[in-house]
């Protein structure tokens, strides 16, 4: 199957093809119908709706406020607008950690009501895993996620590159078993050295999708608006493709000395009244 004929509605299937084959698999964030339609349209593998809007949409300085009806809301949006790339909705903090029963029925919204083709879940703790396999199960796949996991900021006490020093490793390796024996269909490895990428990549049968996690994941997931350079932040492992920022900044600025300039609107954005109309209305005012 071609992944980058974009009539094509990628599926697991092709994960796990692309992962055999050595052909990198492609994600991308998006949030809404003009992100989802830019990104689908450029043939792009995946479609993430990450909890990441959390800084890219809502302006919160970290994605632990984000609600599953966030979550929902946007997901409905992208998975009605998206007819190639594989549909990945995020379960936000605390909806998949109280308890399986809620992490199930939760996972099954975002699916059923928002139309995902699979769910994300960070960590790897007994209840994540215990829930991966219970979702997977059930006809959910589940993409892990593991390394820098943002929505235990708090208990990392800041985004810092993980498993850098032996145990850590060690500890991320055993968990991208744990995570593929439980089922999961791929895994997210999120800011960790390229070198124990390429060996968790190695070990493991599911595709591994990095970011921050060099070159030798089976694929790169990116954040939009990094990636087209709207914010202001550049976190070091985004790649600024566009600068939109300054597109933005420079038709808003244009926009308003055009209009207390008295130049917009022009001819172009005006209609006019037919003359007889014109006529009887001045005639009307006499
Ligand atoms: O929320 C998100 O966008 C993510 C990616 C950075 C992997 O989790």
């Amino acid at each position: 199957m071609d992944t980058k004929n974009v009539n094509h509605r990628v599926t697991v299937k092709d994960f796990a093809r692309m992962k055999a084959l050595h052909e990198p698999i492609v994600m991308c964030t998006a949030y809404d119908f003009h992100s989802a339609r830019l990104v689908d349209e450029a043939g792009i593998d995946s479609i993430l709706i990450g909890d990441s809007m959390g800084m890219t949409m809502m302006g919160y300085d970290s994605t632990v406020p984000v609600t599953l009806d966030d979550i929902l809301f946007s997901t409905r949006i992208v998975s009605r607008t998206s007819h190639h790339a594989f549909v990945v909705a995020d379960m936000p903090f605390m909806s998949f950690q109280v308890s399986y029963e809620e992490g199930m029925r939760n996972a099954s919204r975002l699916v059923k009501e928002g139309g995902a083709q699979a769910v994300k879940l960070e960590g790897a703790t007994d209840l994540t895993l215990e829930l991966i396999g219970g979702l997977s199960e059930a006809g959910i796949p589940v993409v892990a996620h593991l390394g820098l996991t943002p929505q235990s900021v708090n208990t990392f006490g800041g985004y810092f590159s993980q498993g850098r020093t032996m145990e850590p490793a060690l500890r991320l390796m055993q968990e991208a078993l744990e995570v593929e024996k439980a089922g999961a269909c791929a895994v997210v490895l999120e800011c960790i050295p390229a070198e124990l990428a390429t060996r968790i990549t190695a070990s493991l049968s599911i595709p591994s999708i990095g970011i921050g996690a060099g070159i030798g994941c089976d694929g790169q997931v990116q954040v939009f608006h990094d990636l087209m350079g709207l914010g202001t932040f550049q976190p070091k492992h985004a790649k600024r493709y566009a600068h939109a920022e300054e597109i933005a900044a420079d038709a808003l600025g244009r926009f308003l000395s055009e209009t207390k300039a008295g130049e917009f609107p022009g001819e172009e954005q005006s209609t006019h009244l037919a003359p007889d109309v014109e006529q009887s209305i001045e005639e009307l005012r006499k």
